[in-house]
């Protein structure tokens, strides 16, 4: 386990990734029923990026550092809640953030120091639960919660470290489906070239889970394999209202991450809302 996601904190991945997750949070809690978040892959919480490993990258300053001064309205909820929070929040203290009294938040993370650190997060918390635990197997055992919801949000960020991490992340998705059909689920995913995304869409249309939707930016024509051209969210059982609100964060995030970008132009960043599978 070589990746760290300090060096990569608030880089425009986590942009497109955390701007989606607080919509997706929101939208969820429309309804009084209290929600059971699964955040597979979780990190450390959050992150320095004046200092240590994410300043050594400097990714935030295309990513994060970009939005900061008056965001555009879609995303104004994810900054206000960055600004609210000090240090760049990862995905599990974001969501912990926005948990109602009814809510809950489960963790996953393998990594000995990054799990300590989130621990200590945590600590005492009675809503968050923090495993050291492999994800893959948690998507099975962790749904539906024992805790009794009705209702869930599982968000699934592996490192892709490994090159069948598409391919295990098609899997853990279709057994996230079968244990708890009408979660929610969100998988992040790095756009470098377009191969490996059109196969990993094409095991998402072959593996029979319904309704699944995908939303990408990239600030590049993604060319380069060695690069992080821009990324995705896919979504199974989007909520209600993720089709007027996906497009307008999508387009608030090429306006400012696309400004200025090398190989960045008409054909170069773009945005699209993508339909796997239907309902
Ligand atoms: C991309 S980072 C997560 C970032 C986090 N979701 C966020 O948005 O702030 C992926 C994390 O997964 C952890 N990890 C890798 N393989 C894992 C596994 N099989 N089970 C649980 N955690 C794993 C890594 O240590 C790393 O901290």
């Amino acid at each position: 386990m070589n990746y760290r996601h300090a060096f990569h904190a608030g880089n425009h991945g986590d942009c497109l990734k955390h701007a989606m997750l607080v919509w997706l949070l929101g939208a969820m809690q429309r309804k009084p029923g209290g929600v059971f978040v699964l955040d597979s892959h979780a990190g450390t919480g959050r992150y320095e990026l004046e200092h240590g490993p994410a300043s050594r990258t400097g990714e935030w300053r295309a990513g994060i550092a970009r939005l900061l001064d008056d965001p555009p309205e879609p995303l104004a909820a994810y900054v206000a809640l960055v600004q609210h929070l000090g240090l760049y929040p990862g995905s599990p203290w974001l969501i912990r953030a926005v948990l109602r009294p009814q809510d809950r938040l489960a963790c996953c993370e393998l990594h000995p120091d990054d799990h300590a650190a989130l621990r200590r997060l945590f600590a005492a918390d009675p809503q968050v639960a923090v495993h050291r635990r492999d994800a893959w197997e948690a998507l099975g055992a962790l749904l539906p919660p024992k805790s009794g919801e009705k209702r869930a949000l599982v968000l699934v960020d592996p490192p892709y470290e490994e090159a069948d991490e598409f391919t295990r992340l098609a899997e853990g998705l279709a057994t996230a489906n079968r244990r708890m059909k009408g979660a929610v689920l969100a998988a992040w995913y790095p756009i470098k070239h377009r191969a490996p995304v059109r196969a990993f869409h094409a095991a998402l249309r072959d593996s029979g889970i319904r309704d699944i939707v995908a939303a990408e930016l990239w600030l590049r024509a993604p060319l380069d394999a060695a690069r992080l051209n821009g990324s995705g969210l896919v979504l199974v059982n989007p909520p209600f209202g993720f089709a007027d609100a996906v497009a307008p964060i999508l387009a608030a995030l090429l306006g400012r991450l696309g400004a200025g970008e090398e190989g960045a132009g008409e054909d170069g960043a773009g945005t699209d809302v993508l339909r796997i599978a239907d309902e």
